[in-house]
């Protein structure tokens, strides 16, 4: 017989070569059971995406879960920027549906709404653009459109991506720091809403490009189309170097789309170990109700802050 320490709560079935796994098991009793909630950590930290199908989790479980994992981001910052938000009681819940606050599919009549949702189909990492980054991104499904009219996230494996290469390469960018801004990716998705616009005219968050990630202790590849320049060059000298990089990482090969399959489906992703992206606007877009919701973990670890100086205290202005 073997010790209870090592009985598995949990199974992790790989969903692609090196990372993603769908996880079967769970009874979502909360609180979690204390090694259910380690086997999750210690999963999420190997695969670097994690899908539980059918948890249908409600609004309040959700954040429940999610706050056993950390301090959990919330939108304040935009229900006091005056954005009218479906759940103003509940600012750990990430609206990144394609409704209203009246529950109604979005139009083109909210252009900077829509213009957000395109920055999402940018490879990112969610919050690189604020000082205290995440680690976790809880997404929750709660009212799908139809099968086949779109809305699958794209996940890549930036650890794998780091792992494989070239050596000159690796040595020519280690040690580079990132300055971050999110407009800087709402411009690049959205220039004709968001044109007018300076990026340099707020503060940016500074990541390290390569750092290792905490839980497996293999080097990242934290790069992101919030990304607007190196310490000590330009937007112009940084741009080849940048899109070299996201080229890099965003081979096929290091490619994992997770569909949503049912109401109540939920992926959770370490985004110091993934980068990911939404779909370009699927057909369901203006047509289907697609209601999503995600939660989402501040990085307390020792790169939390990466270079800004624990405790800093601005936040960018808007929310994705
Ligand atoms: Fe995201």
């Amino acid at each position: 017989m073997g010790s209870t320490a090592n009985i598995s709560h949990l199974t992790f079935t790989p969903l692609h070569t090196t990372y993603g796994a769908r996880v079967e098991g769970m009874t979502w009793d909360l609180p979690t059971p204390p090694m259910v909630l380690q086997e999750i950590i210690n999963g999420v930290h190997k695969y670097g995406v994690l899908v539980f199908r059918k948890a249908n989790l409600d609004n309040h479980q959700h954040i429940a879960f999610s706050q056993q994992l950390g301090e959990l981001d919330d939108v304040k910052a935009h229900i006091k920027a005056g954005r009218a938000m479906r759940f103003p009681d509940q600012p750990e819940i990430f609206d990144v549906s394609n409704l209203d606050e009246n529950d109604q599919v979005l139009t083109d009549a909210d252009p900077v709404r829509k213009g957000n949702n395109k920055g999402n189909t940018l490879w990112h990492a969610d919050m690189a653009y604020n000082p205290q980054r995440c680690a976790y991104s809880l997404l929750r499904a709660v009212e799908l459109p139809p099968q086949g009219t779109g809305g699958e996230t794209q996940f890549l494996d930036s650890r794998t991506a780091y792992d494989d290469m070239p050596q000159a390469m690796k040595a020519r960018v280690n040690k580079l720091v990132t300055n971050n801004s999110l407009l800087h990716n709402r411009k690049l998705a959205a220039p004709e809403i968001f044109d007018g616009v300076e990026p340099l005219d707020y503060p940016m968050s500074r990541h390290r490009l390569i750092q290792p990630h905490e839980g497996s202790g293999r080097n990242n590849i934290y790069v992101t189309t919030y990304a607007h320049h190196f310490d000590d060059s330009t937007m112009e000298e940084s741009k080849p170097l940048l899109e070299e990089l996201l080229a890099w990482v965003s081979q096929p090969k290091y490619m994992l789309i997770v569909k949503y399959e049912n109401d109540g489906d939920l992926v959770m992703w370490d985004n110091r170990a993934v980068l990911h992206r939404a779909t370009e606007t699927g057909t369901y877009d203006g047509k289907f109700r697609r209601d999503m919701r995600r939660t989402t973990v501040k990085d307390g670890g020792k790169f939390g802050w990466g270079e800004n100086g624990v405790g800093c205290s601005w936040q960018a202005g808007l929310t994705k």
